[in-house]
C-alpha cells in the first residue's frame, strides 16, 4: 500500500461535528491535564484555534457539548442522524466526529454498526484539555479532517496521535498518555504523520444494522454488563432479573480468559436464559478474542465487552 499526501482539498468539504470531551475541556492552569472539565469549548473555536485548518473547507455543528462518560442512546441517535444528514451531500468528502476519549470506542463501534458508507467518518479526541500548555487535540484534529477530507480511508475510524484505528479494534489503553489508544493484536489501519498517510491495512466494512429502524431511545431493550471475577455470585444478575421495571433482554457477560464464567454466575445468568433473556460472552482480557463455541454461551461476535453490548442491543431490536 503506497504513501499518500493529504494536502488540502479546496473542491470538497468536511462536516465538524462536535460532541466535547477533553479535546474541548478547559482547566484553571495550563499544566493541569486532570483537573479540568470536559466539554466547555466551542467546536468552532477549537477549529479556529488550528491556524492549519484554514485551507481546508470546513462546516463545523455542535450536535452535544459533555463529557463522553456521560454517552448515551439519546445522543448517539441524534450523532447518527446528522452523520447520515451530511454524508448524504454530494459535495461533503467526509465527516469529522470531536468526542472524549473514555467512549469514544463505544461511539466509533455505534456508528460503524449503523452507517454504511464509503466515505470517512472519523472520530477523533485528546488526553490534555484545550488549555494545556502543550496540546494534543489541535493535532489530531487536523489529522482526523486531513483524512476525512482526502478519503484516503473509508468508513468509520478513530485518530488519535497518529495511530488510524478500525471502529472493531480500538480500545482506550491507558489512563492520561496521549498515546492512549490501541488496536490490540490487530494494529492500526495505518499512521498519518507529517502530512503524509501510510496505509498498511484495509477498513473492515459497516453498516451490517444501517437498515434497521431504529425507536427513540426509551424504546431500546436493556442489555447489562456483567464481569466475572473471585467471588463473582451472581447477585447483581438475580437482583435485575427479579425486578419487572428494570428485567434486562440481555446480558454480556465478560468473561475471565478465553470468555469463562464464575459457576455462580453461571447459575444466575442460566436462569436469566430460562427467563427468555439473551447471554453473550465476551472477554474481559484486553487482547486476543474468545475462540471456540459454547452451546450454553454463545459469542460476542466482538470481543469487547462494551462493543459486544452494542451489537446484542442491535440484534434484539431486528429480532423484535
Ligand atoms: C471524556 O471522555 O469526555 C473525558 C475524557 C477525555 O476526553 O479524555
Amino acid at each position: 500500500m503506497t504513501v499518500v499526501s493529504v494536502a488540502p482539498r479546496a473542491d470538497k468539504t468536511v462536516v465538524v461535528l462536535g460532541t466535547g470531551g477533553t479535546m474541548a475541556g478547559r482547566a484553571a492552569s495550563r499544566d493541569d491535564h486532570v483537573g479540568y472539565t470536559a466539554g466547555e469549548v466551542g467546536v468552532d473555536q477549537l477549529l479556529a484555534g488550528v491556524p492549519d485548518l484554514a485551507a481546508w473547507r470546513l462546516e463545523a455543528e455542535q450536535v452535544a457539548q459533555i463529557d463522553s462518560k456521560d454517552m448515551g442512546l439519546d445522543l448517539w441517535l441524534r450523532l447518527l442522524a446528522r452523520a447520515r444528514h451530511h454524508l448524504a451531500r454530494p459535495e461533503v468528502a467526509g465527516v469529522v466526529v470531536t468526542h472524549g476519549t473514555d467512549t469514544l470506542e463505544e461511539t466509533a463501534y455505534w456508528l460503524h454498526a449503523l452507517l454504511a458508507t464509503d466515505k470517512p467518518v472519523v472520530l477523533t479526541a485528546a488526553m490534555r484539555p484545550a488549555t494545556a500548555l502543550v496540546p494534543d487535540g489541535p493535532q489530531n484534529l487536523l489529522d482526523a479532517v486531513a483524512l476525512a477530507g482526502t478519503g484516503c480511508v473509508s468508513g468509520v475510524v478513530c485518530v488519535v496521535a497518529g495511530q488510524v484505528m478500525s471502529a472493531t479494534d480500538v480500545s482506550k489503553a491507558h489512563t492520561y498518555r496521549t498515546d492512549a489508544f490501541s488496536c490490540g493484536d490487530a494494529g492500526p489501519l495505518g499512521w498519518i504523520e507529517a502530512g503524509q498517510w501510510r496505509p498498511l491495512r484495509a477498513n473492515v466494512a459497516g453498516g451490517q444494522w444501517a437498515q434497521l429502524a431504529l425507536p427513540e431511545a426509551t424504546q431500546w431493550p436493556r442489555v447489562e454488563l456483567v464481569f466475572s471475577h473471585a467471588g463473582q455470585d451472581g447477585a447483581l444478575v438475580r437482583a435485575l432479573m427479579a425486578s419487572p421495571s428494570d428485567r434486562p433482554a440481555g446480558w454480556v457477560v465478560a468473561g475471565t480468559g478465553n470468555g469463562t464464567i464464575h459457576r455462580d454466575l453461571a447459575g444466575a445468568l442460566q436462569q436469566a436464559q430460562a427467563m427468555g433473556c439473551r447471554v453473550l460472552r465476551a472477554t474481559r482480557c484486553a487482547q486476543g478474542r474468545v475462540l471456540g463455541e459454547h452451546a450454553q454461551w454463545p459469542t460476542a461476535p466482538v470481543a469487547s465487552p462494551y462493543k459486544a453490548r452494542i451489537w446484542l442491543m442491535l440484534e434484539l431490536l431486528a429480532a423484535a
